[in-house]
């Protein structure tokens, strides 16, 4: 009997992907450049369905069906093109290369196009969910040809994270649409843990709460329209004491985040794209200062405010769960207008709707709150921003009083809250019926002959700054 689908890379993601595959009936050929990854995935979890395990490329290729499925699930980068060129020669046309690691989608792209030249089908494809999700359920987020979905798109759905019945997997778009989406959704994680650290620590520095009591204000929070597997997990690591000391944990750690890259990618990405998302930037770059500790250790003698604060922490309490509302709505207005304009750049046709959808359930920034965006581009497909949906658009008319009110607290402080002050300031700034850049515009004419455009007539134009300040065409 053959597999109908094959692991290679069986460290912990590769491994437990294998075992769902397994537990749901399917038959999973596994493989390791180490066969002992491979025997004691056998020895362990043999018993939750049938595993083919094999000991060289070769094997591990003829024991499955036809057309083949082979997800890999090795280290981004150089060690996903070896693992890549170490198969591709045993496979016949019509198979699949699945690489289902945390690939950039500029590379997956090139490995597309390369091995369809080949004959080949290269699925470049997010997960999302950690250890825990690959085993019982991810977000999955499929590129590649429409048609290598027609074989895989099933047994993904099957593994898949489900809600309301409806799987969280789908059709992505083409070629690097997988790992584009799933790099923008590892921005918004980042952007909402730096929005739910900020509140945390205003509670903390105006609220004069210890992290116990913010613990339950967070577990208060997961019962309502915050209600997301990062608010939970917040709760769990608040509500956490240090064993070895009796602190609470969260005290005893290095206050220094850490970044494998997606993040960092998406903003760069973004900056291709000139699509402004502040407060993913913000989130990378507060995980930056945050590691910078020499520098930190230079400046931290410099004067602040006398410290304040809040006048009410009931009051408080409320006013940061509006920030948070408010600047998580404008986190993810930025993520998906970054998706929209990568499916525009790269002729995808992603359906935002859809992502939402699949963000349900399964992955890190699973929340409650992904139904209302869902409701959002299903009503309008092509939203210019989900600020101006009616839902949206009225939970920051009720938010914004208490956003400015925290904002303002934090800024007389002396707290540092990049993330509600940056997406408070995009919120704004996009309001705005008339914005400072007509002063750039003039700036940039009078020092480079830039030129600019005229709010009353069409065309170019230049004034002559140095001469009679008269305006010529530009
Ligand atoms: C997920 C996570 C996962 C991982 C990220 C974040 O969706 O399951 O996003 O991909 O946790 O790589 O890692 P860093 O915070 O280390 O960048």
């Amino acid at each position: 009997d053959r597999a109908q689908i094959g692991v290679t890379g069986l460290a912990v993601m590769g491994r437990n992907l294998a075992r769902n595959l397994a537990r749901h009936g399917h038959a999973v050929a596994v493989h390791n450049r180490s066969s002992g990854r491979t025997r004691s995935l056998v020895e362990q979890f043999g018993h939750e369905g049938t595993f083919l395990p094999a000991e060289t490329p070769e094997q591990f290729v003829a024991s499955l069906e036809r057309p083949r499925r082979v997800v890999i699930m090795v280290k981004a980068g150089a060690p996903t093109d070896a693992v890549i060129e170490e198969f591709a020669p045993l496979l016949e046309p019509g198979d699949m290369i699945v690489d289902a690691g945390n690939a950039h989608f500029a590379d997956t792209r090139r490995r597309e196009a390369a091995l369809r030249e080949r004959g080949l089908h290269f699925v470049g494809t997010g997960v999302s969910g950690g250890e825990e999700g690959a085993l019982n359920g991810p977000s999955i987020m499929p590129g590649g040809s429409r048609e290598s979905y027609e074989a895989l798109g099933p047994l993904l759905e099957d593994i898949s994270a489900k809600v309301d019945g409806t799987p969280c997997c789908t059709h992505v778009g083409p070629d690097g649409a997988g790992h584009f989406v799933k790099m923008v959704h590892n921005g918004i994680e980042y952007s909402d843990m730096q929005l739910i650290a900020e509140a945390y620590d205003l509670l903390r520095h105006a609220g004069g709460m210890e992290p116990a009591q913010i613990a339950e204000v967070f577990r208060k929070w997961n019962t309502g329209r915050l209600e997301s597997y990062l608010i939970e997990i917040t709760a769990e690591v608040l509500a956490h004491t240090d064993p070895a000391t009796g602190r609470p944990f969260v005290d005893m750690v290095v206050d220094q985040a850490e970044q494998k890259g997606t993040g960092r990618w998406t903003v760069q990405i973004a900056l291709d794209l000139g699509v402004p998302v502040s407060g993913i930037a913000e989130a990378v770059f507060a995980r930056s200062l945050s590691g910078h500790a020499a520098l930190r250790a230079a400046a931290r003698d410099l004067p602040g405010p006398s410290p304040r604060r809040a006048d009410s922490v009931d009051a408080l309490v409320e006013d940061v769960e509006r920030a948070l509302y408010a600047s998580k709505i404008v986190a993810y207005a930025q993520g998906f207008n970054q998706i929209q304009a990568g499916s525009a750049e790269y002729d995808w046709n992603i359906d935002p709707g859809a992502m939402a959808t699949i963000w349900r359930g399964g992955c890190i920034i699973r929340a409650a709150f992904l139904d209302r965006i869902r409701a959002a581009y299903d009503a309008d497909r092509n939203l210019p921003t989900l600020l101006v949906d009616d839902h949206f658009r009225d939970a920051v008319a009720t938010a914004q009083d208490s956003w400015r009110r925290v904002v303002t607290l934090a800024a007389q402080s002396g707290i540092p809250v990049p993330g509600f002050s940056t997406a408070l300031a995009y919120y704004d700034g996009l309001r705005a019926r008339r914005l400072p850049a007509a002063l750039v515009q003039g700036q940039r004419d009078f020092f480079g002959a830039h030129t600019y455009r005229r709010v009353d007539r069409d065309g170019s134009f230049h004034t002559l700054w140095a001469g009679d300040r008269s305006e010529v065409n530009g």
